[in-house]
């Protein structure tokens, strides 16, 4: 039987590759892992639960237990809306801190390869295409400047009401792309065969455009004839 394809989107924080991927995922009617949100959720429950963020046993066993759920662009934690609070850019760093434990990462795995249904899946995050799904038809490694991301960043924060200030941003968007390109366990680093592409000078429609060509060339030749 023929696997059920996957498009993975990997890259640094604010590379856009959760825009890119429900933009890509719309046009070809796939489902969509933001797999950072499931390492988001852990970090809230965890806080919540006042779980250190060192404390890997419990850290895992949170995250095997997550009662979450992804519905109509809003995200479920046992049975509230936490949505906005995920998006947070505390979340964010404490997201990035726990997920550099690796019982959490496999304590996660089978969660993320569930959302492999058909007609198919566009998945974004670190690892998409060197871990999770290692034989996705198609793998791009999505990049911008530092300064892009921060902007980038800056400008959704800053549309949301939620107040924020560019420097410390741009410090802590370094801070985290060390931080996973550093740790062990499912670095963020391209996978050998994945498509890199610098989106700091692209609109999201070109790089929407670029990303769906590439598509459509690797499903075409993965067809049976
Ligand atoms: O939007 P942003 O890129 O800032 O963050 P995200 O994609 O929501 O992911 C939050 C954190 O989760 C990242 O900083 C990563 O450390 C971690 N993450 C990961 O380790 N593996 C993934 N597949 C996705 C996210």
């Amino acid at each position: 039987m023929k696997p059920v394809p996957v498009i993975a989107i990997d890259g640094p924080s604010a590379s856009g590759k959760g825009t890119i991927a429900a933009r890509v995922a719309g046009v070809l009617g796939f489902h969509v892992l933001e797999s950072g949100a499931l390492y988001r959720l852990v970090a809230l429950a965890s806080l919540r639960a006042g779980v250190a963020e060192t404390d890997e046993s419990s850290l895992a066993g949170i995250a095997a237990g997550l009662e979450a759920r992804f519905l109509d662009g809003k995200i479920i934690l046992s049975g509230e809306d936490v949505t906005e609070e995920l998006r947070g850019e505390g979340i964010g760093n404490r997201a990035s801190a726990v997920a550099a434990l690796p019982a959490l990462r496999s304590a996660l795995l089978d969660r993320q390869r569930a959302f492999r249904q058909p007609p198919g899946l566009v998945a974004d995050g670190r690892d998409m295409g060197t871990v999770v799904f290692p034989d996705a038809a198609l793998k791009v490694f999505l990049t911008a400047s530092v300064q892009v991301r921060a902007s980038r960043r800056y400008k959704q924060l800053n549309d949301k009401g939620i107040h924020a200030n560019l420097a410390s941003l741009s410090r802590d968007l370094a801070e985290r792309d060390e931080r996973d390109a550093k740790r062990a366990a499912a670095p963020l680093v391209p996978a050998p065969d994945a498509v890199q592409l610098d989106s700091s000078d692209l609109s999201v429609d070109e790089v929407v455009g670029a990303v769906l060509k590439l598509a459509r060339e690797k499903l075409e030749s993965q067809q049976p004839r």
